[in-house]
């Protein structure tokens, strides 16, 4: 294998409690993986990034980690996980573990320690700081609500916590701790792992002193990012993990990375000087936030969206590389941000398939985005599990008296749950995820949406994304070429160009539901038609052509 095999990977994520429930209990478990490796094979993805299995109190579904080394009682045992990686490996298929390291539980036994006394040597793997006048150490807010510090009687002092009080920041500061992580990385990659995805990696190193944040909200905690996004020992940290531990590997890592420019994935991606072999970006995600962040969802425009995306696919060409996502377990579902899950469900999902599977990077498909899953539209708060969502809701509702349908709305459009319901493989019961009684809802339109379908329709957006990983095997162009915008003021077209060697690809992509006429340079026509979601596409490009409803086609000139 290449040294670089992730380059021409696509890479599919699975979130194991919402992916496959193998004994009944609702939970989607790792036998319950085992189970669909085929349903995988015959997609044709080159590796799984499977989202925390470690053992967990499940305060934020595994992304609190109480023993790295251990697996979740609810997902199976070791054994179950072995045969997992097994038969992983014996299809063609690599795995990717999540790497939780900027935080643990308050349950590992690392706190447990730590917090007993001021000299235990467990203290300085967490961050502690004595109170002030009575007050938290710093006006640091939590990412999901409140302050970030929360108080410990047994040693009076306060310790750091960017998410949930569950999950308390790791001490990167402390060379004992830095060296426990270096351990248990070796522990998975010894077992086979192929590499690591790193959950908010660039926020492991935090300014000294903790400074208070700038006061930009009228909120009581203000956002502390200065002091620790790409914080001022990250790169350091990171360079010293890879030469200690990854590169006696070849092992792929992919870095959680909120708010990175490109000159930040430039610097991190690089290939010789590098940190990790690509990251995650959020810009392209953020373009439907409004001033008021994530909860404030407004509509966005096209142009904003080429902006970025263009602005990633230059600046990193030839110097470093990038993932290509628009789904997660933390995001919405696609189709129902930039397409339309009502009436153009299966275009608009095709659509978004080739229009980002055809840029530079590395793509990934979150578990149902290639059938098309949409987002939910539960009524009732009491159906929403997502930590982050409900310390949300009762801050703006129970404590700041906002309308409670006002915020089930920005719910229904960016919350985490969205991408979390079951998967949906048939259309029978629960959607054949469960025989028991699944951990969170259903999105009802199972019956029309499932796995099985797919499989028997030779027009689903299943096989288009098969034929999209085909065809990235087949054509250099898709993984080397270069990219060019072109009609960039156009707010319903986004159309682009890829050249390597003698050749180009052109992908044009209706992002509307409308037909839109465009015209095209004399230069680009004829060549031959590589991918289409509509039936009767002319075989050559056309100087002129409508595109219609979310139509998408490429060709190869
Ligand atoms: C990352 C994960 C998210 C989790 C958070 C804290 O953003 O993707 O699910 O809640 O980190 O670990
Ligand atoms: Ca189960």
């Amino acid at each position: 294998m290449g040294k670089q095999w992730w380059k021409d990977s696509v890479v599919y994520q699975i979130y194991p409690r919402s992916f496959n429930d193998s004994n009944g209990d609702g939970i989607g478990d790792i036998k319950g993986i085992t189970e669909k490796l085929d349903y995988l094979k015959e997609l044709g993805i080159d590796v799984v990034w499977l989202s925390p299995v470690y053992q967990s109190p499940n305060d934020d579904n595994g992304y609190d980690i109480s023993n790295y080394r251990e697996i979740m009682d609810e997902f199976g045992t070791m054994k179950d996980w072995e045969e997992m990686l097994d038969g992983m490996h014996k299809r063609g298929i690599r795995l990717v573990m999540d790497l939780v390291v900027n935080h643990s539980s308050d349950e590992h036994a690392w706190f447990a320690e730590s917090r007993k006394s001021k000299d235990n040597p467990y203290r300085d793997y967490y961050i502690w700081r004595p109170g002030v006048d009575g007050h938290e150490p710093n006006n640091w807010g939590s990412i999901f609500g409140g302050s970030a510090w929360q108080y410990d009687e047994t040693t009076e002092e306060y310790y750091l916590h960017l998410f949930s009080k569950k999950q308390p920041d790791l001490n990167w500061e402390n060379p004992t701790l830095r060296e426990e992580v270096y351990e248990l990385m070796s522990f998975w990659l010894d077992k086979g792992v192929d590499g690591f995805r790193m959950d908010v990696i660039n926020f492991i190193s935090k300014e000294p002193g903790l400074p208070d944040a700038e006061v930009t909200s009228p909120d009581k905690y203000q956002w502390g990012g200065d002091y620790f996004v790409n914080g001022p020992k990250f790169f350091e940290y990171m360079k010293d993990m890879n030469e200690r531990v990854l590169s006696q590997y070849g092992a792929m890592t992919v870095g959680e990375m909120p708010l990175a420019t490109p000159e930040d994935g430039v610097k991190y991606t690089d290939e010789k000087d590098g940190i990790v072999s690509m990251l995650f970006q959020f810009e392209h995600m953020d373009v439907t936030s409004g001033p008021g962040g994530k909860w404030d969802q407004q509509p966005w425009k096209l142009t904003d969206l080429k902006k970025i995306i263009s602005k990633w696919q230059t600046e990193l060409h030839g110097r470093g590389w990038n993932s290509l996502y628009m789904e997660n377990h933390d995001q919405p579902r696609s189709v129902s941000v930039f397409g339309d899950d009502q009436s153009y469900r299966v275009e608009s999902a095709k659509m978004l398939a080739a229009w980002l599977h055809l840029l530079q990077g590395t793509p990934y498909i979150y578990q149902g985005q290639e059938l098309g899953m949409t987002n939910v539209y539960f009524d009732s708060i009491e159906e929403y599990k997502d930590i982050e969502t409900l310390n949300m809701y009762k801050e703006e509702v129970e404590e700041k008296g906002r309308e409670h349908e006002e915020i089930l709305q920005a719910i229904h459009k960016k919350g985490r749950d969205n991408a979390r319901t079951p998967m949906q493989w048939t259309d029978e019961q629960h959607a054949g995820f469960t025989s028991g009684t699944p951990w969170i809802k259903l999105n009802p339109n199972y019956t029309e949406v499932n796995a099985k379908k797919a499989l028997s329709d030779e027009n689903s957006t299943f096989y288009f994304y098969k034929e999209l990983i085909r065809l990235r095997k087949e054509h250099d162009i898709i993984v080397h070429g270069d990219y060019k915008l072109l009609l960039e003021d156009n707010e319903q077209l986004y159309v682009y160009t890829r050249s390597y060697k003698d050749q180009t690809l052109i992908v044009a992509a209706n992002f509307s539901g409308e037909n839109v006429t465009h015209e095209l340079d004399e230069s680009l026509q004829g060549g031959n038609l590589l991918i289409k979601n509509y039936e009767s596409t002319s075989d050559k490009l056309e100087q002129t052509s409508t595109m219609r409803p979310y139509e998408v086609k490429a060709y190869l000139i």
